[in-house]
């Protein structure tokens, strides 16, 4: 096959217009003349919405046809069952969009380690399909605010942050969450290495496989609120 010829439709998603041929993920897929020319319409507007209409006027050469949005939509359907990888965006009223592959998505994942480092917030992630749900990455900004290293933190749970402190009615919260594969926030005392306390504002949140709905992932976002929390104490006092 030559490959001047072929369109990055997506990572992995190349198509050739002249044999019709859809190259996606090690599948082959022989597309309809009708579904060619829809694809074709939709590659020349890359990036661009179109409504219903435009690609009826394009595609449909029988114009004495009446339009009908439910025949563009099926077959927009239609090549979206076909060619599963391909991304085509719906809008609101019947727009189209057939997404732009950019290829600069390699050069973004490459430095998205780097993006997690200099975050701000604490950033964990744990793996719930291992025993006891441990650490299998944190930030640097995690290991800043409570003074451990990685090597020091992952693979274990991260109740060790709670010290002896274990009395904590937001503990349950996230107990239940955890349980519920749902979101949960909650202000946690922690200590870091030295034993100072850490008011520790977290979000929780469950990661699923879009494709499966299986759980992956819990993603931690850890904030420090202790400078509030000591401000709340104070104000508490003098009134
Ligand atoms: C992604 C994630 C991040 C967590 N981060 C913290 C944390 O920063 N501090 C903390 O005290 N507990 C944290 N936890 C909660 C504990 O790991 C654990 O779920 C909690 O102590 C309740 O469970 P246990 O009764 O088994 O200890 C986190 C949990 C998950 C899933």
């Amino acid at each position: 096959m030559n490959n001047k010829l072929l369109i990055k439709l997506s990572d992995n998603c190349y198509w050739n217009p002249d044999t019709r041929i859809v190259i996606g993920r090690d599948k082959v897929i022989v597309l309809t003349s009708s579904m060619t020319r829809l694809l074709n319409y939709l590659v020349n507007n890359f990036d661009k919405s179109v409504h219903s209409i435009d690609i009826f006027l394009d595609i449909f050469y029988e114009y004495d046809k009446e339009f009908k949005a439910k025949i563009i939509r099926n077959m927009i359907s239609d090549l979206r069952k076909k060619v599963p990888c391909l991304e085509i965006s719906n809008f609101y009223g019947g727009l189209y969009m057939l997404r732009k592959f950019h290829d600069d998505t390699s050069e973004f994942q490459k430095y998205l380690p780097d993006i997690l480092d200099q975050a701000k917030n604490g950033i964990t992630i744990t793996d719930p399909n291992r025993p006891d749900n441990p650490l299998i990455y944190v930030n640097q900004a995690f290991s800043d605010l409570f003074g451990y290293t990685r090597d020091e933190v992952i693979h274990k749970n991260c109740r060790f942050l709670h010290g002896d402190d274990r009395e904590q009615l937001a503990l349950d919260e996230i107990r239940h969450a955890i349980t519920a594969k749902t979101n949960v926030t909650v202000t946690l005392r922690n200590y870091d290495k030295e034993g100072q306390l850490i008011y520790n504002e977290i979000t929780i949140s469950p990661i699923f496989d879009k494709e499966t709905g299986k759980l992956l992932y819990f993603l931690g976002v850890q904030k420090d609120v202790s400078r509030v929390n000591q401000l709340m104490q104070q104000i508490k006092g003098i009134v």
